[in-house]
C-alpha cells in the first residue's frame, strides 16, 4: 500500500490516496524487448524493476570463472556443491542511475551482457537446483508487489498470481537486428550471424528444458512487438495495467 498525491493519474491513486501496488510479470524470448518495455512500466509507475535473467547469467558467469564451464560442458555436481555460496543480489549504481547486478559483491552488469556468457547461460538454466535457489530469491524480492519482473517463468512459476502477466514475442530477424546493433553500440565484436545463432539457440533450450519451460500462461497477455514501436508497446501495456488496478484499487 501506499499514498500518492492527488495531481497524479487515478490508477497511480490520484485521488483514492491509497492504491494496491501490483506485480506484473513479462516474459518471452530473448531479445523482444522485455526488458525495455519493464523498465518504462516500472519508472511509470514507480515500481521496482527486477531482471531475473541477470541471475542466471551471474550463475553462468560464476561457473565460467570458477573452471565449472569447460568446452561447452558444465561440471554440476561442483556447481551444486557451491551453489549455496554463491551471492547474487541487485544494488543501486550510482554512477549510472541505474540498478547493477552483484555476483559476491561485485558489479558484473556489463560482464553479463557479453556473447560468452550469452552462449553459457543455457547450461545452468535448466538446472532445478540452480532454478529453484533462483526462484526462491525471486519470491522475496517481490513480496510485498509494487515489482515488474521479467523473464521465461514469471507468470507461471514465479508469480503464478501476478496480477497482470505478458507474454512478449517478435520475428527472429528483428529480435537478432535489434540485439546486434545493442552489442555494436556497446563495442562489441560479434557479427549478426552469431547474434542470430545464439537466439535460436536459447530460444529453442529455453522453450525445451524439462524445469519451468518458457511457456504462455494461460491468462497472458501476448504482445507481439515484431511491427510495433516502444511507446506503442508501452501505451498497449499500460493499458492492461489500468485496468487490473483499477479491478484491485482499495479505497
Ligand atoms: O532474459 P535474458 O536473455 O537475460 O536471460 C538469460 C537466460 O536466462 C535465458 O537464455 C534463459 C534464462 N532465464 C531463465 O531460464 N528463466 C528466467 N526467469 C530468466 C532467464
Amino acid at each position: 500500500m501506499s499514498t500518492w498525491s492527488h495531481d497524479r493519474p487515478p490508477y497511480l491513486g490520484g485521488s483514492i490516496g491509497h492504491v494496491k501496488r501490483i506485480t506484473i510479470a513479462i516474459d518471452g524470448y530473448s531479445s523482444c524487448g522485455k526488458s525495455t518495455l519493464a523498465k518504462q512500466l516500472a519508472h511509470h509507475l514507480h515500481y521496482t524493476y527486477i531482471d531475473s535473467g541477470a541471475m542466471y547469467r551471474a550463475v553462468a558467469l560464476y561457473a565460467m570463472e570458477n573452471g565449472l564451464i569447460t568446452d561447452d560442458a558444465l561440471d554440476r555436481p561442483n556447481l551444486l556443491r557451491v551453489l549455496p555460496n554463491i551471492h547474487i543480489a541487485f544494488k543501486h549504481d550510482d554512477a549510472t542511475q541505474r540498478s547493477a547486478t552483484m555476483l559476491d559483491g561485485r558489479n558484473v552488469e556489463h560482464r553479463i551482457r557479453e556473447m560468452d556468457v550469452s552462449n553459457n547461460v543455457t547450461l545452468v538454466s535448466p538446472v532445478p537446483e540452480v532454478r529453484a535457489k533462483l526462484v526462491q530469491l525471486q519470491q522475496e524480492m517481490g513480496e510485498g508487489g509494487g515489482v515488474v519482473m521479467d523473464g521465461r517463468d514469471i507468470g507461471t512459476v514465479v508469480f503464478p498470481n501476478a496480477e497482470v502477466k505478458f507474454f512478449m514475442t517478435a520475428s527472429t530477424e528483428v529480435r537478432a537486428q535489434r540485439r546486434y546493433l545493442e552489442l555494436k553500440g556497446r563495442g562489441a565484436e560479434v557479427t549478426l550471424q552469431e547474434v542470430m545463432a545464439n537466439l535460436e539457440r536459447r530460444d529453442l533450450d529455453d522453450t525445451t528444458r524439462e524445469a519451468d519451460p518458457l511457456i504462455e500462461a494461460p491468462d497472458a497477455f501476448v504482445i507481439d512487438n515484431s511491427h510495433l514501436t516502444s511507446a506503442e508497446q508501452f501505451d498497449l501495456a499500460l493499458g492492461h495495467v489500468v485496468k487490473a488496478i483499477g479491478v484491485v484499487t482499495e479505497a
